[in-house]
């Protein structure tokens, strides 16, 4: 397995990721240096086709333009449909991390976990709120991080779904019985004032978008988030 990402990441200590969602699109390089500037440990980059969730972000060609500038490491949430298709271009467009959604295909997620591999970059698994955690249970000493969403997916600034933190703490239990060492990632209506359970919960690296981008000091939301 691969990834400067997984040594970048202290076990024991929050990693805290600002989804360049909500950030100002019109500034993107200034805003990618802010976050760094103010601690930020990785960038979370949502990829949105239209499709499988119903808005559109961005593609490869702006990954890469993010990874010009970025000093980071660029852990990318790919929401699309055809992630087969795809997955490897985010790779070679920089991206440290390339996660896909488990309910995005019927079957063949092991071929595109080694492609994402192959190409040279850590692997990642996104579950909805509502996929059981053993669905993915199978696949769990493939992956390098397991990314559990908190909302579901298309938008940013919606209302964490406290009810997950289940699924991480499932999640934990379920690499320590299995010896597997991925990641957890939990996305998704992280603020300051939750954070604390998603850390207890197990959650490890932890995006959040509208509570950094929109908040008026990003130092003290990544301070606050990472507890
Ligand atoms: C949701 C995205 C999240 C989201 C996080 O579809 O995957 O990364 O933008 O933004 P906040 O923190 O505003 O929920
Ligand atoms: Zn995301």
């Amino acid at each position: 397995m691969s990834s400067s990402f997984l040594q970048s990441i202290e076990r024991g200590r929050a990693a805290v990721g600002p989804s360049l969602l909500s950030a100002d699109f019109t500034r993107l390089a200034e805003e990618l240096r802010a976050v760094e500037k103010a601690g930020a440990d990785f960038h979370h980059l949502d990829v949105m086709d239209g499709h499988f969730v119903p808005n559109i972000t961005f593609g490869p060609m702006v990954v890469k333009a993010i990874s010009g500038v970025a000093s980071i490491p660029l852990v990318t949430h790919l929401m699309i449909s055809d992630p087969a298709r795809y997955a490897s271009e985010f790779v070679r467009a920089g991206s440290d991390v390339v996660s896909f959604h488990y309910e995005a295909v019927a079957d063949g997620h092991l071929d595109i976990i080694r492609a994402i591999h192959g190409e040279g970059s850590a692997a990642g698994l996104a579950i909805n709120p509502d996929t059981p955690f053993g669905s993915v249970s199978h696949l769990l000493g493939e992956v390098d991080l397991l990314l559990i969403m908190t909302v579901f997916p298309g938008f940013g600034g919606q209302k964490f779904i406290a009810a997950v933190l289940d699924k991480i703490m499932e999640a934990c239990s379920a690499r320590d019985q299995g010896g597997h060492s991925f990641l957890i990632e939990v996305d998704g209506g992280i603020t300051p004032d939750n954070a604390g359970s998603v850390r207890k919960a197990g959650g490890e690296c932890l995006v959040a978008g509208t509570a950094i981008y929109r908040s008026g000091d990003y130092a003290a939301a990544i301070r606050a988030i990472r507890g």
